[in-house]
């Protein structure tokens, strides 16, 4: 870790300078432009990324606030929204705004939901959301923000959200369902139709989270892959949220939140009329919005088109099939449920699979690590058509290589101690004598994440495990 005291900087730094530290400093992140990472980017190509990165730099530091400041660039946030509007089939009621990320449109989601209920339901005191386990955190961090009440419904065996169990879990104060298409952790579809019917009958607004799906699963339907209806032409559907900066191929820091009508949007805006400053009025969270990311990705949209995505899908299924099918043959592996698109988890019964992650990293491959069971997440994208069979090479030598380990149980007192001994960022060596391994000829550091992982599986549910998260989030933003 880097030791150096930082101070502000006295006069300005030369250009050379910044720049070396800059580009130093980016050589410690992921190399996801060479494919190896199967998380976090989402990467169109050289061409279309330089003309993307060009409107982007028209509006490098113009703010979309003020839209009588700036018409031009509201104008491109209507542009934007209303393709994304006809993408997912809504009419001519539907309404929306371009937001920062799947996070801020699921907080302005739940926020707005909040908004229209105590309008509508104002005999509601304690407003409930039902959500299945699968969705994203986001959905957490929004009831913890708009003080809400929530049901956690666990998903079926196939891993998608339980309807009846939902339906069940809807009671006198719940104002708002959740579904995802596709979830994050597994790739598959909830059932979108039939919570939908759910929402109609209970009169409850409905959010579909397409954060992930959105920007793929039309191009797939066009490229003729069957994919269940999910958006605005399910019945029921009241918001939906699709995030540009995902397989919409923009820079980050976009997203599209709509609306099935203008009277529920309104309940997302934000006013103050008694500020000294005047009458204050903000469409999303934000205040200051980046004129960049929403010009990114109107020029992404603009310049990929419905025939470049579709391509684009195409080709990144067809990746995603080799890879979901060399999962299902090679012996030791699984495939977790039915992933519909281009993300996937797989687990395993009888290997440590985060043992295989290991070998995987020491390859140069990045992705997530799940837990609940532990699984490896895969995001495929356009980027990774060209580097599939080297990826399929290496996943097949890492699990006969994770054949070869297996790691000693280690009792939970002790576990607890090392999780908390590692918050503190021990030096790996330090925890490498707490445990054994039967192959020897392993590196340590290999045994060592692999059991870093263990341990935090073992301390599920405790409030350990949430203080170390809590540590590690402080130590790193220190
Ligand atoms: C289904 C889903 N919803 C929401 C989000 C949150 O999006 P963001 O990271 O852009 O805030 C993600 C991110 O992966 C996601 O997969």
């Amino acid at each position: 870790m880097e030791k150096t005291k930082i101070h502000f900087p006295e006069k300005g730094i030369s250009k050379e300078e910044i720049l070396i530290n800059a580009i130093k400093k980016k050589e410690k992140d992921i190399d996801w432009g060479k494919g190896r990472s199967f998380c976090l980017i989402y990467y169109p190509g050289e061409e279309k990324s330089k003309l993307i990165k060009e409107v982007f730099d028209v509006y490098y530091y113009d703010n979309a606030l003020n839209p009588t400041a700036a018409p031009g660039i509201a104008a491109i946030e209507s542009e934007a929204t209303k393709m994304c509007i006809e993408l997912f089939h809504g009419d001519e009621n539907v309404r929306g705004n371009i937001s920062s990320g799947g996070t801020e449109s699921i907080l302005l989601a739940v926020k707005t939901s909040r908004d229209y209920a105590k309008k509508v339901h104002p005999e509601i005191k304690n407003p409930h959301v039902v959500v299945p386990s699968s969705v994203h955190p986001a959905f957490f961090k929004a009831f913890h923000c708009f003080g809400l009440d929530f049901t956690v419904v666990k998903v079926k065996n196939d891993l998608r959200a339980d309807a009846l169990a939902m339906k069940n879990a809807i009671h006198q104060n719940t104002i708002l369902i959740v579904a995802s298409a596709p979830s994050y952790p597994h790739g598959v579809m909830d059932p979108i139709k039939e919570i939908g019917q759910i929402a109609q009958e209970k009169k409850l607004l409905f959010h579909v989270d397409a954060c992930i799906g959105g920007f793929m699963l039309p191009f797939l339907k066009n490229a003729g892959y069957d994919i269940p209806d999910f958006d605005f032409s399910v019945e029921g559907v009241t918001s939906l949220s699709a995030d540009l900066h995902k397989y919409g191929y923009s820079p980050k820091g976009a997203s599209v939140i709509l609306y099935k009508n203008g009277d529920l949007r309104k309940s997302q805006f934000s006013v103050y009329t008694g500020w000294n400053g005047g009458v204050y009025g903000s469409p999303t969270l934000l205040g200051t919005r980046a004129g960049s990311s929403i010009a990114g990705a109107w020029a992404a949209l603009n310049s990929i088109g419905m025939e470049g995505y579709t391509r684009m899908a195409k080709a990144t299924m067809e990746t995603t099939n080799k890879i979901k099918k060399t999962i299902v043959e090679i012996e030791g592996i699984e495939l977790m449920g039915k992933p519909e698109m281009t993300i996937l988890a797989f687990t395993s019964k009888e290997l440590d699979v985060f043992v295989i992650a290991d070998e995987l990293n020491k390859k140069g491959w990045h992705f997530e690590r799940q837990q609940l069971p532990p699984s490896i997440h895969l995001t495929i994208n356009f980027i990774h058509c060209n580097v599939a069979e080297e990826f399929i090479e290496d996943l097949k030598s890492s699990v006969e290589n994770a054949k070869k380990f297996s790691l000693e149980k280690i009792t939970n007192k002790l576990q607890t101690g090392l999780v908390k001994g590692l918050s503190k960022l021990l030096p790996e060596g330090t925890i490498a004598k707490y445990q054994s391994t039967r192959d020897e000829k392993l590196e340590a550091s290999t045994r060592n994440k692999a059991a870093m992982y263990g341990m935090m599986g073992a301390l599920q549910g405790t409030s350990d495990l949430n203080e170390m998260v809590l540590d590690f989030l402080d130590k790193t933003y220190s």
